[in-house]
């Protein structure tokens, strides 16, 4: 198993709360619909947002350009059905993927009171 790279972020999950209370578009413009459902199955809760918001930006630095050539909705994370993370993507970031080798995407969330973090390996093929 190869790394390409890895990547971090942290957020306050405040600021994902204003922006859903005063952007009625946020969600739809930053998660798939298959995120958006994940979401209120959890209840809408704002630290499972503020993680997954986290873990897309972690994404990109692990695969070194941050959001850029692709957009949020080209990565998808789900949860397995004991919990854990799964990384999908889609659109440019799956042409991103194919042109630097990357195989698969690790992630790992947290989150406390305040705080949601998030990061990420890319692995590559040998
Ligand atoms: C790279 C990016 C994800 C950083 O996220 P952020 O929430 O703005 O800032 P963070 O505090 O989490 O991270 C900043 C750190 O990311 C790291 N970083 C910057 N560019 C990076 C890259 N291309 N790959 C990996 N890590 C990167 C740096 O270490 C930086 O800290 P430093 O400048 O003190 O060294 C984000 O700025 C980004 O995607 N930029 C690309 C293009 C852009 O501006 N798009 C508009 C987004 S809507």
């Amino acid at each position: 198993m190869n790394i390409l790279d890895i990547g971090v972020d942290i957020i306050e999950i405040n600021r994902i709360k204003e922006a859903i209370e005063t952007n009625p578009r946020f969600l739809d413009k930053m998660f798939t619909e298959n995120e958006i459902a994940y979401f209120n199955k959890r209840g809408l809760k704002h630290e499972t947002i503020a993680g997954n918001f986290a873990a897309k930006e972690a994404i990109s630095k692990s695969i070194g350009t941050g959001i850029r050539n692709f957009n949020f909705k080209d990565i998808e994370i789900l949860r397995n059905e004991i919990g854990k993370p799964i990384v999908k993507t889609y659109n440019n970031l799956t042409q991103i993927c194919i042109d630097y080798n990357v195989i698969d995407i690790k992630v790992s969330i947290s989150h406390c009171k305040e705080y949601a973090v998030a990061n990420a390996i890319a692995i590559v093929k040998e």
